[in-house]
């Protein structure tokens, strides 16, 4: 079956006692037992639900995995991988991360003693060199947020393979319908479905994916054990929103290359990130390995940070909030928003500037979102 299909059929059932097309939200905490231990596959929500099982049959076969897991939040998901770990173990991963995701690793986990290092993913030089320091694993982010990176999924997991080193993925910015890195040799792949896969900002999830059973059940027990479920609802939810996904990210797209060729050309702007763009440094990369480049836009305007801020709030179909992937479109200052975790040099070595504005570029009419943004623009 293709995308769309599995889209609106896995995982979605229709319910076997009344027929109702949609299977029921299953709010319970706890099951009853016919004999102790005797369970119906289920015994107490935070280690598994109906709604789990749903969802997570939908959401495997979406990314061309066999096993998935979902979590109470994207970092709840990083939260279940680390806990594969023991001290003294490192990670290594893509130097333009998510905040959170840095903080996950430097603020808290680093107490523990899990080893953490960022590197450019993009110089494969680089990654083969680190190898020899065994990490556990590679978490790469590609796309990476707020800067729109790409890295060589395929030639990643080929060196990282030859060294015995796990590739783990965010595919969080590409969504499964865009990229699928277990495909392309990756051995997990880690969504905030709180984006894209939501898609209507209003749930937080999390999902890790992949082919291999033993660590799909040690993803399950670090659920289960430390306590990182969702709630029924916001796994039904979920289930409901994945199946216009397909058509939210063609839309997505379609939206954000326009929005990316407009600031191309504009005089006020100083340089656009879009993989989309012929102009952007992976763009080859991105060809090769994307089905399509999917709907975040980060720009830099030629204008000193009160202008840039004065340009954000003269936005009105882009509200300024944090997240994205929703299908309404909203603008993010990572500097004081999103990547305000990550130290002011650090985010300069990475080219993270001040003045960088991030586009989630929604689904509403093309016309009225670049007349929002020339609006805006005009006032500058
Ligand atoms: C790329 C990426 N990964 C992970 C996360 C964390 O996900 P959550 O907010 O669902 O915990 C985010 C959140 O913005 C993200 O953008």
């Amino acid at each position: 079956m293709k995308f769309s299909t599995k889209a609106i059929h896995n995982g979605q059932k229709p319910d076997a006692t009344s027929g109702a097309i949609i299977p029921p939200i299953y709010m319970t905490s706890t099951y009853v037992q016919e004999s102790p231990g005797n369970t119906k596959g289920y015994d107490y929500t935070r280690a598994g639900n109906p709604n789990f099982t749903n969802l997570e049959e939908a959401l495997a076969s979406l990314e061309e995995g066999k096993y998935a897991t979902i979590f109470s939040s994207g970092l709840g998901a990083i939260t279940a991988l680390i806990s594969t770990l023991k001290s003294g173990d490192k990670v290594l991963a893509t130097n333009d991360l998510y905040g959170g995701t840095y903080r996950i690793f430097t603020r808290v986990f680093s107490q523990f003693n899990i080893q953490f290092e960022t590197i450019n993913t993009q110089d494969l030089k680089e990654v083969e060199m680190k190898m020899s320091e065994k990490p556990k694993f590679i978490l790469i982010e590609s796309p990476t947020n707020p800067l729109l990176n790409i890295s060589d999924i395929a030639a990643i997991s080929t060196i990282a393979k030859k060294h015995g080193v796990m590739v783990v993925v965010d595919n969080t910015f590409a969504s499964s319908y865009f990229q699928n890195p277990l495909l392309l040799g990756a051995d997990v792949v880690m969504h905030s479905t709180t984006k894209y896969i939501g898609g209507h900002s209003d749930t937080i999830g999390g999902l890790l994916v992949t082919n291999d059973l033993e660590l799909k059940q040690k993803f399950d027990f670090g659920r289960m054990a430390i306590g990182l479920n969702p709630s029924p609802f916001d796994a039904w939810l979920t289930s409901r929103s994945i199946k216009t996904l397909g058509v939210r990210m063609e839309r997505h797209a379609e939206n954000a290359m326009k929005v990316a060729e407009f600031f191309e050309q504009h005089p006020k702007v100083k340089k656009v990130f879009y993989p989309g763009l012929k102009s952007h440094p992976n763009h080859e990369i991105a060809m090769k390995q994307m089905k399509g480049f999917s709907g975040i836009v980060s720009v830099e305007f030629n204008c000193d940070l009160e202008t840039t801020k004065k340009l954000i709030s003269s936005l009105h179909i882009f509200s300024l909030a944090e997240s994205l992937g929703g299908v309404e479109s909203l603008v993010d200052h990572p500097a004081s928003m999103t990547h305000a975790s990550i130290p002011k040099a650090e985010r300069e070595k990475i080219g993270l500037a001040d003045g960088l504005v991030r586009f989630s570029v929604g689904i509403e009419n093309i016309e009225d979102i670049i007349a929002d943004i020339e609006n805006a623009l005009a006032k500058i």
